[in-house]
């Protein structure tokens, strides 16, 4: 069974503190599914930086948008220099920024708080919904090593397939209608996965009740599970306490400073 106390979140991101905050130029933009844009933006420094499951905090520059908004990085190519992010339009500032085109800029600070252990030789990923977008990153930064196992409802919200191909070496999927892959949730297909792979971790992000759902599972399989909690979050440094959680040992603990990424058993009961 792996050392689950000595491995600590993130522990390789300690030596990395440095973020920037810079205007990034779009490269791509384009909708991948209903309400889904990927976008790429020019950030060099940010994109030497960043580590798998780090987010960026983007701001409109149109001044009728002053909010940040919290954004996992998907993926990042220090040779061209960019990040690629995906998100959903839920309002009227991801509305203005799906209708950006390329040559536009908007304003990024990243990258922010503790991301996924890289410390795994074979971790299993498992997303849900726009979960699946800072999963990707640890996908691409272990290229090869991690199987992933992702869910939706429908097929739809499976359109993550071909961006995680390059870089997994097994796939696994359910959808609530059958539609495409095991009918169900991610943790119907789970225990059968963990019980023929040979997984030194679980990695999770998506929905909170999947995420508790597949930690008892990892749990149950010996398995160290992290999981990448998303709050509503203001500065995402550490300031002004809007992110913050208790902790199972009854501390305090700012998602946006401390996380996203914590251990299973650190955030579930
Ligand atoms: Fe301000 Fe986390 S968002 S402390």
């Amino acid at each position: 069974m792996p050392d689950m106390a000595k491995k600590s979140v993130g522990r390789d991101q300690e030596r990395r503190p440095q973020k920037v905050a810079m205007d990034g130029t779009i490269l791509a933009q384009e909708q991948v599914a209903a309400g889904v844009y990927r976008i790429e933006l020019q950030l060099p420094s940010l994109s030497a930086l960043a580590a798998p499951g780090q987010f960026v905090q983007l701001r409109l520059l149109d001044g009728a948008h002053l909010l940040r908004r919290p954004l996992g990085i998907a993926e990042r190519s220090p040779l061209r220099g960019s990040v690629t992010l995906f998100y959903r339009v839920v309002g009227s500032g991801t509305q203005a920024l799906a209708r950006l085109k390329k040559g536009a800029t908007v304003h990024v600070l990243g990258p922010l708080g503790h991301g996924f252990s890289t410390t795994y030789a074979r971790p299993l990923l498992v997303g849900g919904g726009m979960g699946l977008s800072p999963l990707l990153s640890c996908a691409q930064a272990q290229r090869g090593a991690c199987d992933v196992l992702m869910g939706g409802k429908t097929e739809g919200e499976l359109f993550w397939r071909p961006y995680y191909e390059p870089y997994v070496k097994g796939s696994f999927f359910t959808t609530d209608d059958g539609s495409f892959g095991t009918k169900g949730f991610v943790t119907t297909l789970l225990p059968g996965v963990l019980e023929h792979g040979d997984y030194d971790a679980v990695l999770v992000c998506g929905p909170e009740i999947m995420m508790r759902g597949v930690a008892k599972i990892a749990q149950a399989h010996g398995l160290p599970c992290e999981v990448s909690l998303e709050r509503r979050m203001a500065c995402g440094l550490g300031a002004c306490l809007s992110c913050s959680i208790d902790t199972t040992s009854g501390e305090r603990r700012k998602v946006c400073k401390d996380g996203p990424v914590f251990r299973a058993e650190e955030v579930f009961s």
